[in-house]
């Protein structure tokens, strides 16, 4: 009998799990969850649907009733086909598992979202990092080169990019788009915060990709991400999709939450105010360096990160260190925007932490 060792790829091997951190009792703001309930009534229609939901049944397995829905609540373009994931951190796999010829490169920023490396490992496509200005901005130059010399089969762009936060250059990314001898997906997993879009770019680009999710808007425990593009991609795409991949409850119930996105709308528009109040907050503090946000994070940088985010963990707050994560995310940590109660605890508790670091 051969061991997990002789037998497992050794690039598997190799992998650490993606590492979620234990947060029951803290204050959490680690994970870009917004922080709001949904109104009464709501949570009531939502109680009935489960209870009474075919659980004894497999889910339809094309979801259609749901893709309507979030064609609706959404406003996707009429010309594009849906594909619907387990989270988008499926579509990810799927896409990449599709692009996966022999050889086939996946090309991403750094830093950026770490499942984009971590998965064209899980489906043995070249992994290339292409590194962000000290700033975070686009290195539009390294970028177009990169390209250029690698032939990408799949480009993944975050927009707007985590951990950093913001939007980059949307002329570079045009610029990407024409020069790029394969797929673009832009992720725009924090669309309700950044009020920007490549969707409407969809008709004009046939090699364009756009994903979402629903996590970040509000429905991060039902698991719900979902690709637009033309229906030459998605039909490809939709034979590596497991069947029946999005349950029977969240059909149900992501249908009927988007009967009502008036309602997670208003609530993206709440952090947004937050989070403009919470980046004030940050950048009156001395020896803090605030990045700009068009996401529900903020990511700042502050001397002896790694101390400062173990003294907020004493205080019940958890937050995201990103220091090690990456040479450019040295002294960095990113912080999720709460509801005000939680984003004045996490201040509160971080002017405490720097000056008793300063004591
Ligand atoms: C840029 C980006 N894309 C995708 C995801 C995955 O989201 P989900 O799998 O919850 O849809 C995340 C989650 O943090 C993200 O930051």
């Amino acid at each position: 009998m051969n061991t997990p060792q002789q037998l497992i790829r050794p690039e598997i091997l190799d992998l650490s799990a993606y590492h979620v951190q234990p947060a029951a009792g803290y204050v959490k703001l680690d994970a870009m969850e917004n922080p709001f309930g949904l109104p009464d009534a709501l949570r009531a229609e939502l109680g009935a649907l489960a209870g009474n939901a075919p659980l004894n049944r497999y889910p339809d397995a094309g979801a259609a009733a749901l893709k309507q829905r979030l064609r609706e609540a959404l406003d996707l373009p009429a010309q594009c086909d849906l594909l619907l994931g387990n989270g988008s951190d499926e579509i990810i796999q799927i896409v990449a598992l599709a692009l996966a010829r022999p050889g086939a490169c996946l090309l991403a920023l750094e830093p950026s979202f770490v499942m984009y490396r971590m998965i064209a490992t899980f489906c043995g496509m070249r992994y290339v990092g292409v590194p962000l200005n000290a700033d975070f901005t686009l290195d539009r130059a390294a970028l177009l080169d990169a390209v250029r010399r690698e032939q990408p089969a799949l480009v993944f762009i975050a927009y707007p990019n985590n951990p950093t936060g913001n939007l980059f250059a949307r002329d570079d990314l045009l610029e990407l788009l024409a020069v790029a001898p394969g797929v673009v997906v832009m992720d725009e997993a924090y669309h309700a915060f950044a009020q920007d879009s490549f969707m409407g770019e969809l008709a004009r680009h046939p090699n364009l990709l756009v994903m979402r999710t629903l996590s970040k808007l509000g429905l991060a425990g039902l698991r719900l991400g979902f690709m637009a593009a033309a229906p030459e991609w998605i039909g490809q795409f939709d034979k590596l999709r497991l069947p029946y991949n999005i349950n029977v409850l969240t059909q149900l119930l992501a249908g009927q939450v988007l009967r009502d996105v008036d309602v997670l709308n208003a609530q993206a528009s709440l952090l947004r105010i937050e989070r403009a109040r919470l980046a004030g907050a940050l950048a009156a503090l001395g020896g803090v360096e605030v990045f700009p946000s068009s996401t529900n994070f903020i990511l700042f940088r502050v001397a002896g990160a790694a101390g400062v985010f173990a003294a907020l963990k004493s205080r019940n707050i958890l937050i995201k260190c990103l220091h090690g994560a990456h040479p450019l995310l040295a002294d960095c940590l990113r912080v999720t925007v709460g509801a005000p109660q939680e984003n004045d605890a996490f201040m509160a508790a971080l002017v405490a932490s720097l000056a008793a670091a300063a004591a």
